[in-house]
């Protein structure tokens, strides 16, 4: 354990429930979920032009719903990691107020998270794209057909974000709702480099939150974090929670 994890520990107890994770692909590349960037990460291997646009999606719908049903076929092999199981848990006992994700893998509310915005989407919602009719699959159940079709009889799409879209408002606001309450925000194995939702920490930041960093390497966020653990989300926030129990 690091006296880093100690002082995060007594940072979050002092916040008394004002904390907020904010987390990216690192959470769940513990799990066996591939990140975007860096060694091995789906952007060094695939061309989101091709899979994850509006446009690419008009082209090639097809394609498009097999890459997502393969990244589908992934995640439900995977369980929450102990760092998700541990937020949840926060969340229940009172200590965080929510999580913010840019995940769309659906294990933070498989974890049990409640509060929980999932910025871009989720792989486990589909949406038609002429009615706008939302579907939820469930965890783990992959569409039999592809492209799935719609009641309507128009074809429907991961209810997902993608390139060149903007984020749906509602998540929107209720992200920047809970940023503003905010007193401490444990951003989480995210490179901070997609926009608008990397601006969300720094929003908090303005209104006087502090930052704690969780992620082996340092990001584009480093630099605004007071404190940073270099160590994966699981060994980090169970150093973290190791100390919490100490402190009254
Ligand atoms: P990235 O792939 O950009 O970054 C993943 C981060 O996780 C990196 O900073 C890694 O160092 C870190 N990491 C790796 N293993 C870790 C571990 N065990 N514990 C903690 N951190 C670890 O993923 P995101 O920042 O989530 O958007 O990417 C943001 C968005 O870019 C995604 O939501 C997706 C993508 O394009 C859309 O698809 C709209």
């Amino acid at each position: 354990m690091s006296s880093e994890e100690l002082k995060v520990a007594e940072l979050v107890k002092r916040s008394s429930g004002r904390v907020i994770a904010f987390t990216g692909a690192g959470i769940s590349a513990e799990v066996g979920i591939p990140t975007f960037r860096g060694r091995d990460g789906l952007w060094e291997r695939y061309d989101p032009e091709e899979l994850a646009t509006p446009r690419a999606f008009r082209r090639n719908p097809e394609l498009v719903w097999r890459w997502y049903a393969w990244r589908m076929s992934l995640i439900r092999e995977a369980r929450p990691s102990p760092a998700h199981e541990l937020l949840a848990r926060w969340e229940s006992e009172g200590m965080l107020m929510g999580v913010v994700t840019q995940n769309i893998d659906g294990l933070h509310r498989e974890a049990g998270s409640i509060n929980l915005v999932e910025l871009h989407g989720s792989i486990w919602r589909m949406r038609c794209t002429s009615c706008d009719l939302k579907l939820d699959l469930g965890f783990g159940r992959i569409p039999e057909e592809i492209p799935p079709v719609c009641s309507c009889g128009s074809i429907m799409r991961p209810d997902v974000v993608w390139f060149h879209e903007p984020l749906p408002s509602d998540a929107w606001s209720r992200a920047e709702e809970l940023m503003g309450k905010a007193e401490v925000v444990l951003v989480i194995g995210t490179s901070g480099l997609v926009m608008p939702a990397a601006s969300l920490p720094l929003m908090a930041l303005g209104r006087g939150a502090i930052l704690v960093e969780i992620n082996p390497e340092e990001t584009n966020l480093s630099r605004f974090a007071r404190f940073r653990i270099r160590k994966g989300a699981s060994e980090a926030l169970q150093g973290v929670n190791r100390y919490l129990g100490g402190i009254s």
